[in-house]
């Protein structure tokens, strides 16, 4: 069953900032430094879309954009946002049900994997992986554990949470970094953001 974030559509911006502040939109802001001019872009699970918001002030022409959002109340708010003169297709699809040609100079994942168990993550990642041209990059960003007292019970309150409110699967964060390796990318840059919970990393492929 996938997860549904419906439920959340209304509240979820407002609850993220409440606990998080600034430090999931300063995670994703992040990465879209490392979009290059007239790229061909693909975002999935891009949530309420304010990330289009933040492209356009980076971008505001010349990127051809591809958004795939599973929730539709989510992709409703989406498609309210600015996309400046960039061409952006929204598809309202889980993305393991979505075939793209492999076109795509960069890709975005902006905390979605941590919605999949080890198992669905993986086939997930090896799905969007095909999407990606030679040489492209994949921006992607998520929680992580460094051992701090406090990570533990919050990962375990979110994943108590969203598994009530969205239905998601996911228990544990699966092992991102080694899919990356594994499928051939190397980090090119990073940061870290809420005392390391959270990591931004620039993935390049080959
Ligand atoms: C944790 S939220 C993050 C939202 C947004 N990136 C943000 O940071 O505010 C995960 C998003 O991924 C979407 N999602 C989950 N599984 C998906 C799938 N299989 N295909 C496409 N979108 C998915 C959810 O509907 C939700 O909007």
């Amino acid at each position: 069953m996938p997860a549904n974030y419906n439920n959340s559509a209304w509240f979820y911006d407002r609850l993220s900032r409440l606990v998080y502040g600034k430090a999931l939109i300063k995670a994703q802001v992040y990465l879209l430094r490392f979009i290059p001019p007239n790229s061909n872009i693909l975002i999935v699970g891009g949530g309420t879309g304010w990330i289009l918001d933040e492209i356009v002030n980076i971008h505001p022409s010349g990127l051809q954009i591809t958004y795939v959002e599973i929730a539709p109340k989510m992709m409703a708010l989406s498609k309210k946002r600015k996309a400046g003169n960039n061409r952006v297709i929204f598809i309202n699809e889980a993305i393991e049900d979505v075939r793209l040609l492999p076109d795509f100079d960069v890709i975005i994942t902006p905390f979605l994997f941590d919605n999949f168990t080890e198992q669905t993550f993986k086939q997930v990642f090896n799905h969007i992986h095909s999407f990606l041209k030679p040489g492209g990059l994949w921006l992607n960003c998520d929680f992580q554990l460094k051992g701090k007292w406090w990570q533990k019970g919050l990962l375990k309150s979110m994943f108590l949470f969203f598994r009530m409110i969205c239905d998601i699967e996911a228990s544990a964060l699966p092992d991102v970094n080694n899919q990356f390796n594994q499928c051939g990318y190397k980090a090119i840059a990073s940061q870290t953001f809420f005392g390391e919970f959270i990591i931004s990393q620039v993935y390049k492929q080959g």
